[in-house]
C-alpha cells in the first residue's frame, strides 16, 4: 500500500537518487544533497514497504503563492496513483498553511491536468519566480509549462 508522509533525513538519499535520475533525462532541475536537507520540512515521500517510491516538495514564494518542485515517482512505481496522492499532499500543505495559488513549471501536462491544474501564461508568474529563473540552466530558453491550481 502506497504511503504518504513527510521526508526524514533518512530518506534524502533515496530522493536525490530519483530526483538526479529524472533531471538526467532533462525532465525536472537537478537537486543537491545539500538543498533537500536545507528543504527537509518542505518535503513529502511516498513509500512502498517502507521503501521511498516518490516524493516531492513545496516552494513558498510570497504570500499567495506557492510552487510544488522536485514531483518525482519511481519508474517501478508509475502509474499507481502515486504521483496524484503526492500533489494532494502538496495541495493540502498549502491550504494548511493559507496559501491560495499552487503552480508547477512541468512537461507533465495531462498529469497535473488530472490533478486538477489548468495551463496559464508564463507571464502570470510574478518577478519572483523569474529571479530563480535566472539561475537555471535552461534560461532562456525554458519551454516547460506553467499550470496553477486555486486550492
Ligand atoms: C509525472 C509523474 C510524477 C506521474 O506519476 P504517476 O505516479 O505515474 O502518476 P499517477 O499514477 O498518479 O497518474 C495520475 C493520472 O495521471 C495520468 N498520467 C500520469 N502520467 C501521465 C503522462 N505522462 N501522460 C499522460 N497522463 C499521465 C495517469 O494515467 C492517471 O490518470 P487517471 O487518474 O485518469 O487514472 C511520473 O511519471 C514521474 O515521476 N515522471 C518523471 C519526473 C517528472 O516528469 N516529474 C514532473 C516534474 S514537474
Amino acid at each position: 500500500m502506497v504511503n504518504i508522509r513527510k521526508a526524514k533525513a533518512s530518506d534524502v538519499e533515496a530522493i536525490y537518487s530519483l530526483i538526479n535520475m529524472y533531471a538526467q533525462q532533462g525532465l525536472l532541475l537537478p537537486r543537491t544533497r545539500d538543498s533537500l536537507y536545507e528543504n527537509l520540512q518542505a518535503i513529502c515521500v511516498a513509500t512502498i514497504d517502507n521503501q521511498v517510491v516518490g516524493a516531492a516538495s513545496l516552494h513558498i514564494l510570497g504570500k499567495d503563492l506557492s510552487e510544488i518542485r522536485s514531483l518525482v515517482v519511481a519508474e517501478e512505481a508509475k502509474g499507481r496513483g502515486v504521483g496524484k496522492l503526492l500533489v494532494e499532499q502538496i495541495v493540502e500543505e498549502t491550504k494548511k498553511i493559507e496559501i491560495k495559488k499552487l503552480i508547477s513549471l512541468t512537461y507533465q501536462v495531462t498529469f497535473f491536468e488530472k490533478c486538477g491544474f489548468q495551463v496559464i501564461e508564463k507571464d502570470e508568474m510574478p518577478q519572483k519566480v523569474w529571479k530563480d529563473c535566472l539561475n537555471c540552466s535552461k534560461f532562456p530558453t525554458c519551454d516547460e509549462i506553467a499550470m496553477a491550481i486555486y486550492v
